[in-house]
């Protein structure tokens, strides 16, 4: 997103872009999960990345209830007053959850047991009338759908068939990248993913291993309208608590 701002002396107005920040709160559950008691609780968590300016809450609620359990969801649903995103395989228990729960936003995501977080984007064109139908289902409940998608442009216009309203693409590839080459290599994929869904229409999102450092790299780069960002502000928040670590990426995030 653009802004406006024209200077008090009447200097010329200079356009800053200001991507919004969701925040996951996913690994408040993991700690509280690892001693199966009541915290640090998660909605606690939403409420506190809330007032430290945060522009939504975003809980991923998975097929093994690993971190964030049911009663988590309602209550971040209930607590929320910006946007609660609920992550979600297109199921349809999830299906049915999210139609109860109401987030403002799903953001459908393939889950596998196995892996330790979501590893790579949807797989749109291999289960294309799956998801449009999750789509619609979504819609049906008043809830905007989200895809979550690797840096190709054919996914994005999938994106667009399927009547999704937005597109996340992943950024896990290029913020874990080994090396400048291969960073560059998925940069460049990146920007050209977030031109093709601009063209599609598309409200587009960012997300997935991205830290500090690496939110800037995403400057040049027009149209990325919200990032979503878990496990680099938590744990920042272990060591400088959870205010400021929202507030830093939250600076960072309102230069790209
Ligand atoms: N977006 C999606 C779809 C995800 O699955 C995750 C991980 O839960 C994130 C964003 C956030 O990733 P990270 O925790 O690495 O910031």
């Amino acid at each position: 997103m653009t802004r406006k701002f024209a200077f008090l002396d009447g200097r010329k107005e200079r356009q800053f872009k200001m991507a919004k920040l969701a925040v996951n709160v996913d690994h408040v559950a993991t700690i509280r999960q690892a001693r199966g008691g009541v915290e640090p609780d998660p909605a606690a968590a939403a409420v506190m990345v809330e007032l430290a300016g945060a522009d939504g809450v975003v809980v991923h609620l998975r097929e093994d209830r690993r971190h964030i359990q049911d009663r988590d969801a309602r209550l971040v649903r209930q607590l929320v007053k910006t946007r609660m995103i609920l992550e979600m395989a297109a199921t349809d228990e999830m299906l049915a959850i999210a139609a109860e729960i109401k987030p403002q936003q799903a953001t459908l995501v393939p889950e596998r047991r196995q892996e330790v977080t979501t590893e790579g984007g949807l797989n749109v064109a291999a289960h294309e009338n799956s998801v449009k139908k999750a789509v619609a289902r979504l819609h049906e409940a008043g809830i905007e759908a989200s895809l979550f998608l690797d840096p190709e442009p054919g996914a994005m216009r999938l994106a667009r068939k399927v009547g999704a309203d937005i597109v996340e693409i992943h950024t896990g590839a290029f913020c874990d990248a080994a090396d400048k080459a291969a960073q560059a290599r998925e940069l460049k994929k990146i920007s050209e993913a977030v031109r093709i869904a601009r063209e599609e229409g598309l409200v587009v999102h960012a997300g997935h291993g991205i830290g500090y450092k690496t939110i800037l790299d995403f400057a040049g780069m027009d149209g990325i309208a919200e990032f979503s960002i878990g496990h680099s502000i938590i744990s920042r928040a272990v060591f400088s608590g959870l205010d400021r670590a929202v507030r830093e990426m939250l600076e960072l995030a309102r230069m790209v």
